[in-house]
């Protein structure tokens, strides 16, 4: 059964959804699916860009088949590498013999790492300014690396306007049928998605996608092709402007994440007169979340979304909450830079709280501990500290 759809007049989508698998690189939730999209390119020359998962290889093969109705496919091209999309080159390489497979030097290497074939001169080893030429269109090539394998490139067909962006403005969540960014509503839902996607899988290499950004100013984008998500044909502008904002880590909004750790709910207490003590200053762009309920990957991406962040969390072992503990080095791990954090700690006879997120974020760029910080033995009884971090966070904010 054919699952495709048209892009352009004789470029195809022909990815899936998986909506059954739990957990992205085995490791973020996917709460509303996740899509792994291919095109097709009906040309003189046939070709393929990228594979899908290994999970839906058949619609991937079924497509290719009947879209190919009997004729070659002379390229495959390889735009990344990662298994959620590169999974099936082997298989694609016995299929068709005689097909080309055109990608970096990186990806050749990595070809034969993954699949043990030595492509020899069935591979087409493309850098920055080189081009290829299937009939009607015509692709060059652009060098991505970093963003976030090395050897990442993406494709820019000049024919359609169409950028085949590989994990570039890709998104976590299956689509609905529409597969175009103008069939969906692209609510907060969708743009969360994309910044959890974003923050997570690319967020650590900000000044590689910067690079890339710059190269692709100087091209007239009619359709950005990424290999997750929407394909997006309207209002590229704004989610390149947003795509600017995350890899310079700077906040969307002026705004507050309380993530706070409780094991008998006397932090817990703290963060939420913190919230409501906030919400008093007029500050309600806010997210409150308990980072024992609340996968890490949300709170990266409210992490990135935010301009402040409060840590509010009970001694553990002499160090932080473990759910805490995880969140904080993983904000680390992935260069977060330039927010302003609070710190709240609880400890019944010692704290040390306040001095391990110091010691941890001190090696993260521009972050700003604020003076006004809160260290609470086993429960607060008295508002005066909050109403004051509330003070200085909405002074901060507002100034
Ligand atoms: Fe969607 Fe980096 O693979």
């Amino acid at each position: 059964m054919k699952t495709t759809r048209k892009i352009t007049n004789d470029i195809y989508y022909i990815g899936a959804s998986d909506r059954r698998l739990a957990l992205f690189e085995n490791l973020f939730p996917l709460e509303n699916g996740v899509s792994y999209n291919s095109y097709f390119i009906d040309d003189k020359k046939t070709a393929v860009t990228d594979t899908v998962d290994r999970f839906v290889s058949d619609a991937f093969f079924e497509n290719l088949e009947i879209l190919l109705n009997g004729r070659a496919l002379d390229y495959l091209i390889v735009h990344h590498m990662e298994p959620d999309h590169g999974a099936n080159i082997g298989r694609l390489i016995e299929m068709y013999p005689d097909m080309k497979v055109v990608c970096s030097a990186k990806a050749n290497q990595m070809i034969t790492q993954f699949f043990n074939i030595n492509l020899g001169d069935k591979a087409v080893i493309v850098k920055d300014g080189d081009k290829l030429e299937l009939g009607r269109h015509t692709l060059n090539f652009v060098t991505a690396p970093m963003v976030h394998w090395p050897e990442v490139i993406l494709s820019y067909d000049e024919t359609d306007g169409i950028l085949f962006s590989a994990d570039a403005f890709g998104t976590f969540g299956a689509p609905d049928g529409g597969i175009f960014n103008d069939e969906i509503v692209i609510d907060e839902k969708w743009y969360g998605e994309a910044r959890r996607y974003y923050s997570n899988i690319v967020g650590k290499y900000g000044m590689q996608v910067q690079a890339v950004l710059k190269k692709a100013a100087g091209l007239d984008i009619k359709v950005v092709a990424p290999l997750h998500g929407p394909v997006w044909r309207s209002n590229i502008g704004e989610f390149i402007a947003k795509y600017d904002l995350w890899s310079r880590y700077q906040p969307e909004e002026k705004g507050v994440l309380i993530a706070y750790a409780s094991m008998y709910g006397n932090t817990e207490a703290a963060a939420n007169a913190l919230a409501l003590a906030l919400a008093d200053r007029g500050i309600t762009a806010q997210a409150v979340r308990d980072v024992s309920v609340t996968d890490t990957s949300e709170l990266i991406s409210l992490a990135w979304k935010y301009s402040h962040i409060v840590i509010a969390s009970p001694t553990y072992n002499l160090g932080l909450h473990p759910k805490m503990e995880h969140f904080v080095t993983d904000m680390k791990a992935l260069n977060l830079q330039n927010r302003t954090v609070a710190i709240i700690e609880n400890g019944s006879w010692a704290p040390a709280v306040i001095k391990n997120v110091t010691e941890i974020m001190s090696s993260m760029k521009n972050i700003t501990i604020m003076e006004e910080k809160i260290s609470i033995k086993s429960a607060l009884h008295d508002n005066a500290p909050i109403e004051a971090m509330a003070d200085a966070i909405a002074q901060d904010i507002n100034r």
